[in-house]
């Protein structure tokens, strides 16, 4: 793109003028978008680089482009290759989600049954794997050791390193998206102290979760088919959700070339953060916190008024300035969930802070809504997991949406290492005149135990 460039359509650009020299530009638009790289001819005097867009947290940056999931914010939309999020929630499985994410199309029927029977195949995982998960102490969080073991992973398919083969790249997958749940459940059976257990491959990839998690001495397990159906709409809701924090992760880590397991590990590092997938543990103890309803407008207050300090956790989105389309679903999957355990008092809670939040001008001013972690959390307790267990939950479903983003960008001809820009904000050239006289002062033994 040079100054006399012309665009494909006049009405396609943007004319800029820059003060600086006087000289006019004129940039395309193509897809909502110019194109940072064509800033790069705006030089002012002395300046060899050019200009640079400076968006921190990628506000107005488009990092991508990507045919996967599609979100308009300001009318609540979601959808997966086209379908509604709220038709796909009501009809499919999370492994025909799982497919359509990768694939853009929907499984046939025979697509569809070779998918789940490899899906099914691959839950095991090397009884070292096992052997690793049992290192970790007894409170150490769930999201940790999914973290870990997922990275381990990497070191037990060394040929998964060839992301360039279309064939390791759709072993990989599979492997990830069926032991995912394996990882999970070993987890949480480790901090409950509970033996393992193994994969049942006669059940659903939904009830064979269920049953790893909770199987005691029965022979085989039968999940509760509420809870079995809830599950496996909130992984629906939770698949994919376009270049969130987590997923901006993945295509960054990926991006290098790394294994897909490394790059799976990085996104769930970045969804165990509070302010992403973290947030639904966050509201539970906020709604402990608050503990009785007539605390609410004291709360309410406290995030008015606190500078940001007190948030309302599970309100607020960077991208949904409405209702969050998958909130809609889960509170309606909570009434179905609590007619069957009965209602508690942390969703009447819950109720009247989302009643009270709606209705006052602070909220309805920043246009916050509440998300979709503002419900699951409640209906994870009411299926008897642990707090800390809700992330993991989540990142078991979003893998299914990591896997197709990664694989998406390694097959984008645009894409390279993702390398951001920054402005250099320190010192200009200095010289080193030492503060210290001993260089190497060792470990100073204080312990008393030790003489
Ligand atoms: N409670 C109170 N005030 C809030 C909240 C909230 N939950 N969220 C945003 N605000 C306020 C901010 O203080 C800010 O106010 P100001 O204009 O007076 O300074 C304004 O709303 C805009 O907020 P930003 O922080 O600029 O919004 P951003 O897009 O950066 O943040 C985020 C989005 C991180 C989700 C934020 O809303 C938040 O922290 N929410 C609570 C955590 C949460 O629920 N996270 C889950 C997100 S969904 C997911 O990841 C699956």
């Amino acid at each position: 793109m040079s100054q006399t460039a012309a665009p494909t359509s006049s009405v396609d650009s943007l004319e800029v003028k820059d003060n600086r020299t006087g000289k006019v530009f004129t940039l395309p638009i193509t897809e909502g978008t110019i194109r940072a790289n064509d800033l790069l001819q705006l030089k002012g005097p002395g300046d060899e680089t050019g200009l640079r867009a400076y968006d921190p947290a990628f506000l107005n940056t488009a990092s991508c482009r990507s045919a996967i999931t599609y979100i308009d914010g300001d009318n609540g939309i979601l959808r997966y290759r086209g379908y509604p999020i709220e038709q796909l929630a009501e009809k499919s499985t999370f492994l025909e989600v799982a497919w359509l994410l990768r694939h853009g199309e929907l499984p046939t029927q025979t697509e569809y049954n070779e998918w789940v029977h490899h899906i099914t195949y691959h839950t095991y995982v090397h009884e070292n794997v096992k052997r690793f998960l049992e290192g970790f102490r007894y409170d150490a969080h769930p999201m940790s050791m999914l973290c870990s073991s997922v990275a381990a992973l990497s070191a037990f398919y060394p040929q998964a390193h060839d992301i360039h083969d279309p064939e390791q790249r759709n072993i990989s997958t599979i492997r990830l998206i069926a032991k995912l749940p394996t990882l999970a459940a070993f987890a949480y059976r480790h901090a409950k102290g509970l033996p393992i257990i193994y994969p049942d491959n006669d059940l659903t990839y939904v009830e064979n979760f269920l049953s790893m998690v909770a199987r005691m001495s029965e022979p085989k397990y039968e999940a509760n088919p509420v809870f079995t159906r809830a599950l496996e709409i909130l992984f629906i809701l939770h698949a994919d959700h376009e270049q969130n924090c987590s997923t901006n992760a993945v295509r960054a880590v990926g991006s290098s070339h790394v294994d897909p397991f490394s790059a799976v590990a990085a996104g769930i590092a970045a969804l165990f953060g509070p302010l992403h997938g973290g947030a639904n543990e966050a509201v539970l103890h906020m709604i402990k916190e608050i503990e009785h309803p007539k605390n609410i407008p004291a709360f309410i207050e406290q995030v008015k008024t606190g500078k940001g300090e007190t948030k309302l956790m599970g309100f607020g989105h960077r991208v949904y300035k409405s209702y969050d389309p998958r909130a809609k679903i889960v509170k309606k999957l909570a009434d179905e969930v609590f007619a069957q355990v009965g209602m508690d008092k942390d969703l009447e809670i819950a109720l009247e802070l989302e009643r009270i939040a709606l209705s006052d001008d602070y909220f309805i001013k920043r246009k916050l809504y509440p998300n979709v972690d503002f419900y699951t959390g409640l209906i994870y307790r009411s299926m008897a997991f642990p707090t800390d267990f809700f992330t993991v939950l989540f990142a078991v479903a979003r893998t299914a949406g990591w896997l197709a983003q990664w694989e998406e960008m390694l097959l984008d001809k645009e894409q390279k290492i993702a390398r951001p820009r920054q402005i250099y904000t320190g010192y200009a050239e200095r010289k080193y005149e030492p503060k210290i006289t001993d260089r190497f002062p060792g470990v100073h033994n204080k312990d008393p135990l030790r003489k």
